[in-house]
């Protein structure tokens, strides 16, 4: 693949540094940056990433549109009413938004699902550590796994010094309990995910995307 020409949003941030080491040493060009400090532009972007806040959704959904770029938004903490403008955008342009950008957590996901059709009666609990630094809470890969689910679901949130991002699906019937647990042990596995969504979309026509559709559709 040739190299493509990127935009960022929060590139500045944890999630930021992280892309733009890796998308560098896939020798991808960062074309477009903005953050607190303002934007910088050197030319249009072929894709456009946001790693931010929920409060820059409007600015980002300006500039996908001002750029006519694919969006890869990976920020937590939307509201419904954000998560629809989100779906809206994506009838303009082609859109990869998902709470978690990593392989593993797809595999917790699957394998919960199957658990708690498996184990009907049993209690379901999810539970999540993150690092001192996280904003929103309980965190977006928690709801995430929740709403696969499908049913109210007690989430537990702990904030603990550095953790990267931990959840535990855990299960109880009378006599034995069962958890699985997925840990990110760096920010790069998030990273590497969305080094995948860029591939996945630089090329797709207008419509709504997850992590699922792209590590589903390189298998
Ligand atoms: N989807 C995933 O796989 C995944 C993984 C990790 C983190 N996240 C999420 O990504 C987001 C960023 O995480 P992080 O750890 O990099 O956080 P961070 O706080 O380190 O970075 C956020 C960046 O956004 C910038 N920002 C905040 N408000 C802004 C504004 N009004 N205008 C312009 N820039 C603004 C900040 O200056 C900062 O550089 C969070 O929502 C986090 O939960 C998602």
């Amino acid at each position: 693949l040739n190299k493509i020409k990127y935009g960022l949003i929060g590139a500045s941030g944890k999630m930021g540094k992280e892309i733009i080491s890796l998308m560098n040493e896939n020798e991808n060009e960062l074309v477009f940056k903005y953050d607190i400090d303002g934007e910088s532009f050197s030319e249009k972007p072929e894709v456009l990433i946001d790693f931010s806040l929920p409060a820059v959704l409007g600015k980002t959904i300006e500039y996908a549109l001002k750029f006519k770029s694919p969006l890869i938004i990976g920020t937590t903490g939307f509201n419904e009413a954000q998560l629809k403008q989100i779906r809206k955008l994506s009838e303009k342009i082609p859109v990869v938004q998902s709470y978690n950008f990593s392989v593993g957590m797809q595999m917790l996901i699957q394998s919960a699902v199957l658990l708690k059709e498996k184990l009907t009666d049993w209690d379901i609990e999810i539970s999540e550590i993150h690092h001192r630094f996280k904003k929103d809470k309980p965190s977006g890969t928690a709801i995430m796994i929740k709403n696969a689910l499908g049913r109210e679901v007690n989430i537990s949130s702990l904030r603990l010094g550095n953790v990267v991002g931990e959840h535990s699906v855990s299960f109880g019937g009378l006599g034995e309990t069962l958890t699985i647990t997925h840990s990110a042990l760096s920010r790069r596995t998030f990273a590497e995910g969305v080094l995948r969504a860029v591939k996945f979309i630089v090329d797709k026509e207008k419509g709504f995307y997850t992590i699922k559709d792209v590590l589903d559709k390189e298998q």
